[in-house]
């Protein structure tokens, strides 16, 4: 029995052993849409990850599932939405530095939203949402983007269901 368990153990620990030469090798001939070098391949990455317009759309979507949050009281919800929204706009700004200075004016207004939630009230969520809105359209005027004007969502695209028992 002891034989066999060894034995086993050598036949699978071989097996591991040669799995590095069954592994593709990283090569530019394969079929990937990575090409060239691998600065020119980041390059490529980075490039599709998109830039500030990629986080304004996530963002986008974030304050709108928050204002349905607070509209549910689904408070866990907003709480979730506000740390993702600033964990979005931090990558933003990681990968856009010049926006990084008038971003700064969200941070407070999103502990603010964040204060209204932890006390789960209703009303202050309402008033600090203004304030959020506010704050949005402040930093798009000063980024010479006043043309994106945003308010709080007049229709319910939201797929996240109200709670049942609230
Ligand atoms: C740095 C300050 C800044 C803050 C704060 C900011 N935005 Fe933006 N926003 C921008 C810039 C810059 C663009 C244009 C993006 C680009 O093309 O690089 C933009 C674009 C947008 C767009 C258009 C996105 C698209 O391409 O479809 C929306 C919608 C938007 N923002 C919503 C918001 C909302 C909602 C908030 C607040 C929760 C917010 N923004 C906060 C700077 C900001």
């Amino acid at each position: 029995m002891r034989h066999l368990k060894l034995s086993l153990l050598a036949a699978g620990i071989g097996i591991l052993l040669s799995v590095p030469a069954c592994t593709p090798s990283v090569s530019d001939s394969g079929d990937t849409w990575l090409k060239g070098t691998a600065e020119e391949k980041f390059d490529r990455i980075a490039e599709q990850l998109g830039g500030f317009d990629a986080t304004m759309m996530s963002v986008s979507h974030k304050y709108q599932e928050l204002y349905w949050a607070g509209q549910d009281k689904n408070w866990d919800y907003a709480a979730y939405q506000i740390e993702e929204m600033r964990e979005e706009i931090e990558r933003g700004i990681e990968r856009r530095p010049e926006r990084a200075e008038s971003a700064q004016m969200i941070f407070p207004a999103l502990d603010q939203m964040e204060e209204a939630i932890t006390a789960r009230d209703a009303a202050l969520f309402d008033q600090r949402f203004t304030g959020l809105t506010a704050t949005c359209n402040t930093c798009h005027r000063q980024e010479d983007m006043a043309f994106i004007a945003v308010a709080p969502p007049q229709q319910r695209l939201s797929i996240v269901q109200p709670l049942s028992d609230e």
